[in-house]
């Protein structure tokens, strides 16, 4: 998996992509330029959850010369990135929060009040977990007030159901859950489908074993 959609999420949020877009087709442009927007090189990143995707997404941030730091349970032995044991204090020191950790009970709604609060009305979250990772109504009243500048949502806790209030939001992009849907990666799970099943049927050791 290329793992490119968490970025352009990133950039689409900060860069206001889709308004920008909305902006030319309904003719604004005319009567004036678009609003600035934010910049993504060279800020501070804080992901939550540095396993398989939340690694990969580091590796990709890294090339846009953006610190990297993280909160996981536990500190991980192969990385010089900035350890947090509280995520609290992450949100409070980074710009960029990306929510990239599994759902378990202890991370359902992690994102919370104090942690929208700590990340604050200049910083950005990104949810490509899971919708429960985030306190939503805290979510909503957090961008209404102002006490936060932005957020890029794949997911959301009621899918398909989205808090009415996001729909009316510009400083927010709102994804259904596409994750890492492409014709690619859908061609390659099934094709990793077929080469198991073939294996299995041959007698041959399994691609990807579950242990
Ligand atoms: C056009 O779209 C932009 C971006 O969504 C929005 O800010 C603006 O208010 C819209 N203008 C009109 C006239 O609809």
């Amino acid at each position: 998996m290329l793992l490119i959609q968490p970025i352009g999420l990133i950039l689409a949020t900060l860069r206001k992509i889709c308004a920008c877009d909305g902006f030319v087709r309904n003719g604004s442009w005319k009567n004036g330029d678009f609003e600035l927007t934010t910049k993504f090189s060279g800020k501070v990143v804080g992901i939550v959850g540095l396993g398989r995707i939340g690694s990969a997404i580091a590796k990709r941030v890294e090339a846009f010369g953006c610190t990297i730091s993280y909160h996981s349970r536990t500190k991980k032995p192969n990385t010089n990135y900035r350890y947090y044991s509280n995520i609290v204090n992450l949100a409070a020191n980074c710009q960029i929060l990306i929510v990239a950790c599994s759902l378990t009970e202890e991370t359902c709604h992690i994102v919370n009040r104090e942690v929208i609060d700590a990340l604050g009305p200049n910083g950005v979250l990104i949810n490509i977990g899971r919708g429960a990772h985030i306190d939503e109504p805290e979510l909503v009243s957090a961008l209404l007030e102002g006490r936060l500048a932005g957020a890029g949502l794949d997911v959301f806790e009621n899918e398909p159901e989205v808090p009415e209030p996001f729909l009316g939001l510009e400083n927010v992009v709102l994804l259904p859950h596409v994750g890492s849907d492409t014709f690619e990666t859908s061609k390659a799970m099934a094709d990793l489908v077929i080469a198991n099943l073939e294996a299995h049927f041959l007698h041959k050791p399994l691609l990807t074993p579950v242990i």
